[in-house]
């Protein structure tokens, strides 16, 4: 086999054997087939696409390049959730200790930001003394003692997707479904769990913009999953707006204890709620997703989902005094209000601009006990349908300098303000499985 005749094959719209992706991924790993070929082809990829079992030979194989993780010792039900990334998403902060104070075990090994999303793993490094670098056997340890752990992933999840990311990302290549399906999946499959939720956002603030493209990304990764025997569902969720109003890593971490108290974000809280009943019903814990809202919402007003996240601090050698102590956590220097200049109804909070302004302040560069940048971030009061009046407080904006014109500028230019009200979408759009 020669790695140009496969480039040709795909560039002309013939699909590839397993072995022959076999042979790609292997090469590229080994250093046999150079970046050239390796970009020709993601190239060709983007254009003619990867069918269904290509997809999945490709995730296969990008699994197999690294290690599995074993959650054979866990007792229990062992799931996970992922999101493809959005503004202000914090729901694995809340979502995994729901599930586990009803029962699940929640096995999660988490990211860090991409692009102008945060990273749950960033945003957990803003709780003092927290560690995300788990020994895998303290990782298998605290999930049955406790029934969640949230850990960075480790270097040899799927190295294979690592080093095709790190091309793709240099070559304009990221945004073939096919290709992005099968990244996410083959770190999914890796990290063990026998039931997988994707949170797939659509809109304004995340990598899928229209509901047909988040659409069928979620079927490709939903079809991927259930072929390699994972009970998979995915919901596409609307990130046209920041999910709650937090954006930046300890602002997020104060809002996910606050919604763990019962007292978060309409929205936020919602979705917080649909995905966790969701993981109860695909486990059978609950016969119905009705039945499944009312534990979750038993898990909340008893406090065991809070306590459950208690835990968690706990055994990462975190300060659980945050819990109760919001001031332990990282403050910026400066907090500006950004006011409404005229009255009417809020019809846009533009995510992907809150989200540049939060990585602007520095959200994104933020690194463990930097107590001063964990405390950045934009805070985006005015949700879409709102009424408002001139000088009313629509965001504020924790920085650490003080001026920080561009910033204002992007947070208060996020927030259209028109006469007519404008009804924001429901945070759930659909749900594929
Ligand atoms: N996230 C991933 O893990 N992979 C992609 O290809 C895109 C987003």
């Amino acid at each position: 086999m020669r790695a140009v005749d496969l480039i040709i094959k795909k560039k002309q719209g013939l699909a590839l054997s397993c072995e022959e992706i076999h042979f790609l991924i292997q090469g590229y790993l080994s250093g046999a087939i150079p970046d050239y070929q390796m970009s020709s082809l993601l190239m060709a990829i983007c254009f003619q696409g990867l069918n269904e079992t290509e997809q999945l030979a490709l995730t296969l194989e990008m699994l197999k390049s690294g290690e599995e993780v074993d959650l054979s010792s866990i007792k229990g039900i062992c799931v996970d959730k992922h999101s493809t990334g959005g503004v202000g998403d914090k729901t694995t902060l809340i979502v995994a200790p729901i599930v586990a104070s009803c029962g699940l075990k929640m096995a999660k090994m988490s990211g860090r930001g991409l692009g102008h999303t945060g990273g749950t793993i960033d945003k957990l490094e803003a709780i003092p003394g927290f560690k995300v670098d788990v020994s895998p056997e303290n990782f298998l340890k605290q999930v049955s003692e406790i029934g969640l752990a949230v850990v960075g992933q480790t270097a040899n999840i799927a190295p294979a997707d690592k080093k095709l990311y790190a091309l793709r990302d240099v070559t304009g290549t990221i945004e073939a479904v096919g290709l992005i399906a099968s990244s996410v999946m083959s770190k999914k499959l890796a990290s063990g769990a026998s039931h997988i939720l994707l949170d797939v956002k659509v809109g304004n603030g995340a990598f899928m913009k229209t509901v047909e493209e988040a659409r069928t990304l979620a079927q490709a990764m939903v079809k991927i999953g259930n072929r390699a025997h994972r009970h998979t569902v995915a919901l596409l969720t609307n990130m046209d707006q920041p999910l709650g109003f937090a954006v930046g890593n300890a602002l997020e971490v104060i809002e996910a204890m606050e919604t763990l108290r019962g007292r978060g974000p309409q929205d936020l809280t919602k979705l917080c709620y649909e995905l966790a009943a969701e993981l109860l019903l695909m486990t059978n814990m609950v016969v119905t997703k009705e039945e499944g809202l009312k534990q979750v919402e038993h898990a909340i007003t008893s406090q065991a989902a809070l306590d459950s996240f208690r835990q968690m601090i706990k055994y990462q050698q975190g300060d659980t005094k945050v819990l109760e102590d919001y001031s332990l956590l990282a403050k910026s220097k400066y907090i500006f209000e950004v006011k409404a200049r005229k009255d009417g109804y809020i019809s846009q909070v533009k995510a992907l601009a809150i989200g540049q302004a939060a990585m602007l302040l520095g959200a994104g560069r933020a690194k463990k006990d930097d107590v001063i940048a964990m405390g950045v971030g934009v805070k985006a009061f005015g949700k879409v349908g709102d009424y408002v009046h001139q000088g009313d407080v629509l965001a504020t904006i924790h920085a650490n300098e003080e001026k920080i014109d561009e910033v204002f500028t992007m947070v208060l230019e996020a927030f259209v303000i028109s006469p007519h009200q404008v009804l924001a979408k429901s945070i759930i759009l659909e749900i594929v499985s």
